[in-house]
């Protein structure tokens, strides 16, 4: 099968979007539930799950390691009452990053667990030496061979405490949740402070984990044992889909409402299009916003939460190209992440790339109309704004890789007034 394209119709400048957008449950904080609820000997039911294809890549390698997962529309439920494998899928594993998450589960649950690298993408490295030596601290032994690596620990994790030399999300929340069935307390410091970590640790707390701290640095897990949870768990609103809306509705819309989303997660976006001058009206779990006449430009800085998101920096780039003057955006995660703005600059952008870290936006700069190839999900997004904001007719191909993070993305945007459609 062919991979799908966006067909966009530009508004040429124009901004005329209006109406409500949902925002659904967070990619980010479905795929580590679905990791821990392989902790738990019986049936855990998710509630605001999203319609992405991280999801079935997921269920497909939990089916794999013995788990069985049904889906019901936004309800989905995995019985993980028995775990028969503790090996990894190779090829799903590779595909899905995110499937380090199960190295905690399934070596706390089973005592080991094999898997392949899960591979770096065009984002840059991405390692997993950290996720290794934690476990080794907490007592399991490693071995590899050319293509696996095997973490052991038959008599189950010991207690005892790691610093993360650098802050990573889906490290903590790997470790975190593995640490409920150590034997003895666990302290893990520097964590992340990520929502998508508290709501993991509420899962696991609902479910009888001893867990302290979770959204601090410093997070604590007491042994307990773990029970099939009684009440279903609600996946909290993807704040990174939140952000491309309001920067949608920031840079085309007459009055766009970004609902269904929690603005407690949204400051740095928040302060930054605040600072930029775009008026926003902030509801308990809504965000009206407007595109201004004028953008004043700014310098954005990508840090662990609660500072500006790394994901959402590609969609904020699009703003700043209609900033009127010089910003600045500073990728302080990622080291490939800014090779998508090269697209950008055909299609009219005035950027310039001081290092891997670093780019210098000159604006306000028209666009016009572009076939261009996305490499992954949010530069995917950027562009389907560039697109949008442009004069002419778009094509923007890979569109499975932007269906790995939005649901049925064209079907919320045509709602709002604008012209795509998936070929
Ligand atoms: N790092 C290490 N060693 C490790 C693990 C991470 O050095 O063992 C470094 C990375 O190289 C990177 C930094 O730590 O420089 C932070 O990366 P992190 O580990 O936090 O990223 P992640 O947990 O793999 C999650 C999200 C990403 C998001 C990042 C940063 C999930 C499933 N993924 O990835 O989401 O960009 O945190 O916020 O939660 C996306 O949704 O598009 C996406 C890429």
């Amino acid at each position: 099968m062919q991979n799908p394209v966006f067909v966009i119709e530009g508004l040429d400048g124009e901004k005329t979007l209006s109406g409500a957008i949902p925002v659904y449950g967070a990619k980010n904080a479905v795929l580590p539930a679905l990791a821990a609820s392989l902790l738990i000997q019986g049936e855990s039911t998710f509630e605001n799950v999203p319609g992405i294809a991280d999801i079935p890549a997921m269920g497909r390698i939990l089916e794999g390691l013995g788990a069985h997962v049904r889906r019901d529309g936004r309800t989905l439920t995995v019985n993980a009452k028995e775990i028969t494998s503790s090996v990894l899928d190779s090829v799903s594993a590779r595909s899905l990053r995110a499937s380090v998450l199960l190295i905690g589960s399934v070596l706390a649950r089973t005592g080991r667990v094999t898997f392949p690298h899960p591979g770096g993408d065009v984002i840059g490295e991405r390692p997993i030496d950290l996720f290794i030596s934690a476990f080794q601290k907490l007592g399991a032994t490693f071995s590899e061979t050319e293509d696996t690596y095997t973490l052991s620990a038959p008599n189950g994790l010991s207690g005892g405490e790691f610093f993360f030399r650098v802050v990573t999300v889906t490290g903590t929340e790997a470790v975190m949740m593995a640490a409920t069935l150590a034997k003895a307390p666990v302290t893990l410091k520097n964590c992340a402070l990520e929502p998508e970590v508290v709501a993991t640790a509420e899962f696991l707390k609902s479910c009888g984990a001893r867990i302290e701290g979770a959204g601090t640095s410093t997070i604590v897990i007491h042994p307990s044992p773990l029970t099939p949870p009684v009440k279903p768990h609600r996946i909290i609103p993807d704040r990174i889909e939140a952000a491309s809306f309001l920067a949608l509705g920031a840079l085309a819309a007459k009055e766009l409402t970004v609902t269904d989303i929690e603005p407690a997660h949204l400051d740095a976006v928040i302060q930054g299009l605040e600072y930029m001058g775009v008026p926003l009206v902030v509801g308990k779990d809504f965000i009206t916003v407007r595109a201004p006449e004028h953008l004043l430009p700014t310098r954005l800085r990508t840090h662990e939460y609660p500072g500006f998101a790394t994901d959402a920096h590609p969609p904020f780039l699009i703003l700043l190209t209609q900033a009127e003057g010089d910003s600045v955006m500073i990728e302080s995660i990622f080291d490939g992440r800014l090779a998508y703005t090269k697209e950008l600059v055909q299609m009219g952008a005035d950027i310039t790339i001081v290092s891997p870290h670093r780019a210098n936006i000159r604006g306000k700069t028209a666009f016009t109309a572009a076939n261009i190839e996305t490499p992954d999900i949010r530069a995917g997004l950027a562009f389907m704004l560039a697109a949008i904001i442009a004069k002419g007719k778009s094509k923007v191909a890979n569109a499975h890789l932007i269906d790995r993070g939005y649901e049925a993305i064209e079907n919320r945007l045509q709602a709002v007034g604008v012209k795509i459609q998936r070929v």
